[in-house]
C-alpha cells in the first residue's frame, strides 16, 4: 500500500482536521491568525494528524474529539516549526519566506506560543486527563531536546548517543503521543496504548534521520526548505557524526576547523560532502533509519491483521522511501 493510499483513505477526516485548524486560528489581534495561515496553508504534511486518526481509527474510536486532538498535535508541531525558523535562522518553509523572514523573530515566537496554548485549550475542552499528562510531559521533554541541541551546537565530539536522545526528545516524543493519544481516545488497554506509544516513537527516530539525511541529498523544491542548512548552522547530525567517527586525524582536524570556525564557503562544504560520500555515511544513516521502522513495525504485533495495521505498516515504509 502506497502512502498516497493512506492519505485518501483519511481524506474526509483530515478535511475535518483543517477545518477545526482553521476555526481556531482565529483572534481579534489580526497578525496572529495572518502569521498562522501564512504556514498553515502553504501545505505541511499532516503527519502527526493522520498518525492519530489512523489509531484512534486501529483502537475503534470515531467520535469526534479525534478532529481537535489531530489539531492539539499539528499545532504544537506548527508552532515548533515556528521556534525552529527562528533558531535556525531559516529562510524556506514549505517551499515558501518562513515567517521569521516576513514577518521577522519576535512576532514569530509569540505566534508559536499562541498556536501551543491553543492546543491546551482545545484538549481541555476533550477533557481526558491521560491525554493532557501526555501532551504537558510531551511538551516538557520537547523544549529539553531543543535546548540540549543548542548546547551541541558545532560541537564536533558529539556522540551518536547525544544525538539520538536529541531526536527522540524533540521530534520522535511528538510522533510517539500522537500515535498514544488516539489509542487513549479509543480506550484501548494499556498495553495497546504502549505499543502504539513505541511504534510512533520508532517512527519518529526514522522520520528525524531521514530529515538529517534529506538535509544533505534533497533537491530544494520537493524538499521545501534550504539544503545544506544543518551544517550551514553547526548543527551536526548522523551522516556528520558517522563520517567524522571513521575519518583520519587529518580529515577530523579539517571537519573540527570548518565547523568551529563556521566555514560556510561552498569549498568546505565540498569538503564535508566529500568525506560523507567517501565513508557512505547516507548509507549508514538510511540503514540506521530502516532499523527504527523494522522495530516500530514489530511492535504492531499485539494487533491482529486489519486495514488500519496496513497502513501503519505503509506509513512506516513510507519514512524510507520520502523525498519530501
Ligand atoms: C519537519 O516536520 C520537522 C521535523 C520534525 C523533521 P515535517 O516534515 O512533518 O514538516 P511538514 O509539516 O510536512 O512541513
Ligand atoms: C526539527 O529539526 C525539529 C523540530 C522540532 C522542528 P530540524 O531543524 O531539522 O527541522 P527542519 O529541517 O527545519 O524542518
Ligand atoms: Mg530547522
Ligand atoms: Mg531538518
Amino acid at each position: 500500500m502506497l502512502i498516497q493510499d493512506v492519505f485518501s483513505t483519511y481524506k474526509d477526516d483530515l478535511q475535518q482536521v483543517e477545518k477545526c485548524i482553521n476555526d481556531n486560528v482565529n483572534s481579534e489581534i489580526k497578525l496572529i491568525p495572518e502569521i498562522a495561515h501564512h504556514l498553515i496553508d502553504s501545505g505541511g504534511k499532516r503527519f502527526r494528524p493522520l498518525l492519530l486518526l489512523i489509531c484512534s481509527r486501529l483502537c475503534g474510536y470515531q467520535g469526534e474529539s479525534r478532529f481537535p486532538m489531530a489539531t492539539v498535535m499539528e499545532f504544537i508541531h506548527t508552532a515548533t516549526l515556528l521556534h525552529d525558523d527562528v533558531i535556525d535562522q531559516a529562510s524556506i518553509r514549505r517551499g515558501k519566506a518562513s515567517a521569521n523572514q516576513i514577518f521577522g523573530n519576535s512576532v514569530s515566537i509569540l505566534v508559536g506560543d499562541f498556536l501551543c496554548f491553543k492546543a491546551f485549550t482545545l484538549m481541555s475542552g476533550i477533557g481526558n486527563n491521560d491525554i493532557f499528562g501526555l501532551v504537558s510531559t510531551m511538551g516538557n521533554i520537547m523544549s529539553e531536546g531543543e535546548v540540549f541541541q543548542l548546547t551541541k551546537c558545532g560541537d564536533v565530539n558529539m556522540t551518536q548517543d547525544e544525538y539520538l536522545s536529541i531526536i527522540e526528545k524533540k521530534t520522535a516524543v511528538l510522533i510517539s503521543a500522537s500515535c498514544a493519544a488516539g489509542a487513549i481516545l479509543g480506550k484501548a488497554p494499556k498495553e495497546k496504548v504502549e505499543a502504539l506509544s513505541r511504534f510512533g516513537m520508532n517512527a519518529g527516530m526514522a522520520f528525524q534521520i531521514t530529515d538529517d539525511v534529506l538535509d544533505y541529498t534533497a533537491k530544494g523544491k520537493d524538499f521545501g526548505k534550504s539544503i545544506g542548512k544543518d551544517l550551514e548552522e553547526g548543527k551536526i547530525t548522523l551522516p556528520l557524526i558517522f563520517s567524522i567517527k571513521q575519518s583520519t586525524e587529518e580529515e577530523k582536524d579539517k571537519i573540527k576547523e570548518i565547523i568551529t570556525h563556521k566555514k560556510g564557503s561552498q569549498k568546505a562544504a565540498r569538503e564535508i560532502l566529500r568525506l560523507i560520500k567517501k565513508y557512505k555515511a547516507i548509507d549508514y544513516s538510511l540503514q540506521a533509519a530502516a532499523g527504527y521502522v523494522s522495530e516500530a513495525k514489530s511492535q504492531l504485533s499485539i494487533f491482529s491483521n486489519c486495514t488500519e495495521k496496513d497502513h501503519l505498516n505503509a506509513v512506516a515504509d513510507y519514512i524510507l522511501s520520502r523525498n519530501v
